[in-house]
């Protein structure tokens, strides 16, 4: 035994030794650097990560200054990479496992590095470490996007031990930060009360953001933060970090202040309930944490991720989104053959591109009438719609607009023939009486062949409908009843290995149906994040699409989501508001309308069909123009938001519940060429009213509007205005 360890001390004095040549790893982008350092003890430490150095000198120092500053007393300040529970670093740690002897600790050791250029923006960075004891290896992956200063890091983890091990611990990502202040914004809600934001001061101690909730993950807390140093995250100064996870399941963001008053961030899968058992040779990959370090606040931040998410990450980033005609608000579940027929005319009538026909169309032992029922049988309810999905293809297409169609595949009633006959495929604990959430029961997607039922679900409709053109996939219950009846005794895995189903599934849509738009649902906004919307080509952030709410959900999602991801819809919630408040608000993200076009006056009607008119013109700006946020609804009775292009720019400025004869100043804009002269229009006007507007028309340069700004705000409620600025 004794022979075994000399042999492999020896091997990584050896390694060690290499990487003392090489001993710092610089991970960069354009303005942000993140450095490790490999320590004469083999293990690897970050040194620093913040704006980018210009001097080498200087770096090479960084690993002893970090060590010791701040407090002389306790010059062994150890940030290690990525630590271990178990060994001389008292807080939590990114990683724990038990090893086949019962052992509960790893040390791992520097093994190697690979710098992997992906192409001129795009860099590729692995660290690989290894137990100096037992066949464990980490590796750590890094890629940054150097333009959009965005870094993505996640970890595998693999073993080659006799049997499987535990872990209980797999962090994706562990950083480090020494600041006077921390201070976090954090998003939370629940149904309809989607994407709050709220700051606190971070002090000694911990404070978990994390969801238990499996499916509909993101309910009651979304799976991003940002964090301001010195200072609160404000929207145009300041040095802030905002990290988010690509894990459409139970994720977990830990913000620990030590001892030496720096901050950990650990991000990952939540452990909770989740100890994993690995088996040899399997490699256990992490989910993506992506993040972004400005100096210039959250504004700047969010443009790095809409830029990186529209290039790299969202489905179909770079095209088009198709404007929409929903009848979920309209009939609910209270639709049949000829109503659907008609609203496919209406679509064509208001001008939008797609009749999307919502929940309640399937079931036949148990149809679909209401939500007690028929989830889980996916043949067309024929009392309904005796002609199936085919016949309303073709109805749209003679109204020449496109189909598309709700599902919610991964959901069963128990009222329903799946689960009549597939038991065996629900996620259910077979002793209790089963707790569902909207009478609703979640699939058991760990188990492969329910995989396959649930590809057949989109599969078998796309075979019998290849003209569908969109679907919106829900996912209304969280986990509860937490047994898999696949894993048996391998419930540890049970909310990971649901997850890896799905991706397993979303996968298999992708490649087959590559070019069909999916919008992802969840009771509203329950599921956003960068894994899933690598297949879906947007979210619905809401069912709450009261005007005045939205600009303050639409507000928080916008914080890391780009304006064409983000769904949002015309309705009669909040019919007390004018038709053009609501248009205007829901114009700033990918337009649709989900009302009863019948309950609209003529010029009503006129003016949706304008505005329609007009967002064909202007979408280019709002979908791919850079996101300046002016005025938020926090600090007060309005708002305004501003897109960017080079030529064209579009100011949404809203007055949500301004005061009797409160004092406006105007809204300054930003992103603009200071010496480029802007033409105002303001568009989206009520036929027959001219702009009260009083700089419509004029010409200004962007000094002007950057510094002295613009007069929108009124002080009327629930008023918008919607500001073209035209470059000449
Ligand atoms: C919840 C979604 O958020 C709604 O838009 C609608 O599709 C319903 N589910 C249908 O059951």
């Amino acid at each position: 035994m004794k022979k075994v360890i000399f042999i492999i001390a020896l091997f990584f004095s050896l390694q060690v030794s290499r990487a003392d040549n090489q001993n710092q790893i610089s991970i960069s982008t354009l303005d942000t650097e993140l450095l490790i350092n490999v320590s004469p003890n083999g293990r690897i430490y970050q040194s620093y990560l913040g704006a980018k150095l210009s001097k080498e000198p200087d770096k090479a120092s960084l690993f002893e200054f970090q060590k010791t500053s701040g407090d002389s007393n306790n010059p062994n300040k150890i940030w290690e990479c990525y630590p271990v529970s178990g060994t001389e670093d008292f807080f939590e740690p990114a990683f724990a496992i038990r090893h086949n002897d019962g052992n509960p600790t790893s040390v791992l050791y520097y093994l190697s590095h690979n710098v992997r250029k992906i192409d001129d923006n795009i860099t590729e960075t692995t660290i690989k470490l290894k137990d100096n004891l037992y066949p464990v290896y980490v590796t750590l992956h890094y890629v940054t996007y150097s333009k959009e200063n965005i870094f993505k890091t996640w970890t595998e983890i693999s073993h080659k031990e006799k049997y499987p091990v535990n872990i209980s611990r797999y962090a994706s990502s562990f950083l480090y930060f020494s600041e006077p202040s921390y201070y976090l914004n954090e998003f939370s809600g629940d149904w309809a009360k989607e994407t709050k934001m709220s700051t606190q001061q971070l002090s000694f101690g911990k404070k978990i953001i994390d969801s238990k909730l499996g499916t509909r993950a993101a309910m009651f807390a979304y799976p991003f933060f940002e964090l301001g140093f010195g200072n609160t995250a404000n929207e145009n100064s300041g040095k802030v970090l905002m990290g988010t996870i690509g894990w459409t399941g139970n994720f977990s963001f830990t913000f620990e202040v030590d001892n030496m008053g720096c901050l950990r961030v650990i991000s990952g899968i939540n452990p909770y309930a989740s100890d994993y058992t690995l088996k040899p040779s399997d490699i256990f990959t992490t989910p993506e944490f992506i993040f972004t370090l400005s100096n210039q606040g959250v504004g700047q931040g969010s443009r790095n991720f809409h830029h990186w998410a529209l290039n790299y990450q969202l489905k179909d980033g770079k095209g088009d989104r198709l404007t929409l005609l929903n009848n979920w608000e309209n009939t609910g579940f209270d639709f049949n053959e000829e109503k659907i027929a008609n609203l496919c005319k209406e679509t064509k009538k208001l001008g939008v591109d797609m009749f999307l026909l919502d929940d309640g169309w399937f079931g036949n032992k148990y149809p679909r009438i209401d939500d007690h029922a028929g989830l889980g049988d996916w043949d067309v309810t024929k009392s309904k719609l005796p002609h199936g999905i085919p016949f309303l293809v073709k109805a749209a297409k003679a109204e020449g607009v496109k189909l598309g169609i709700w599902i919610e595949p991964e959901m069963v009633n128990p009222k329903s023939e799946l689960a009549e006959k597939h038991p065996d495929w629900i996620i259910s604990l077979s002793k209790r009486e089963p707790y569902y959430f909207r009478n609703q029961l979640v699939l058991d997607l760990c188990n492969p062949k329910v995989q396959d039922y649930v590809y057949s679900i989109i599969d078998n409709l796309m075979i019998e409908n290849p003209d569908l053109a969109f679907m919106k996939w829900d996912c209304n219950s969280p986990i509860t009843n937490i047994y898999s009846p696949y894993l048996k005794g391998k419930q540890g895995q049970l909310y990971i290995d649901y997850v890896r189903g799905l991706y397993n599934v979303m996968n298999r849509v992708k490649k087959n149906y590559p070019n069909l738009p999916l919008m992802l649902c969840s009771g509203g906004g329950g599921r956003c994040d960068y894994e899933a919307l690598k297949y879906f080509t947007e979210f619905w952030c809401s069912d709450n699409t009261d005007p005045v709410e939205r600009i303050f959900i639409q507000w928080g999602f916008s914080h890391f989501f780009p304006s064409k991801s983000m769904c949002a819809h015309v309705t009669n919630w909040s019919s007390n508001t004018s038709i053009k408040f609501r248009v205007d608000v829901a114009m700033m993200c990918k337009l649709g309308f989900d009302i009863n076009l019948q309950s609209l006056k003529e010029p009503e009607m006129a003016f949706c069909h304008q505005a329609i008119e007009n967002y064909k013109q202007l979408k280019n700006v709002i979908y791919n123009g850079d996101l300046y946020r002016l005025f938020s609804p926090y600090d007060g009775n309005h708002s305004a938001s501003l897109y960017v292009t080079e030529n064209k720019s579009l100011l949404f400025a809203y007055d949500i519940h301004p005061r009797f004869g409160e004092k406006l100043f105007p809204v300054k804009l930003q992103g603009l060429n200071p010496t480029t002269m802007y033409r105002l229009k303001e568009t989206n006007l009520m036929s027959g009213h001219d702009s009260d507007f009083r700089q419509n028309g004029q010409l200004y340069s962007g000094s002007f509007l950057m510094n002295i700004g613009l007069d929108v705000f009124t002080t009327q409620q629930t008023h918008s205005r919607v500001i073209e600025i035209t470059a000449e």
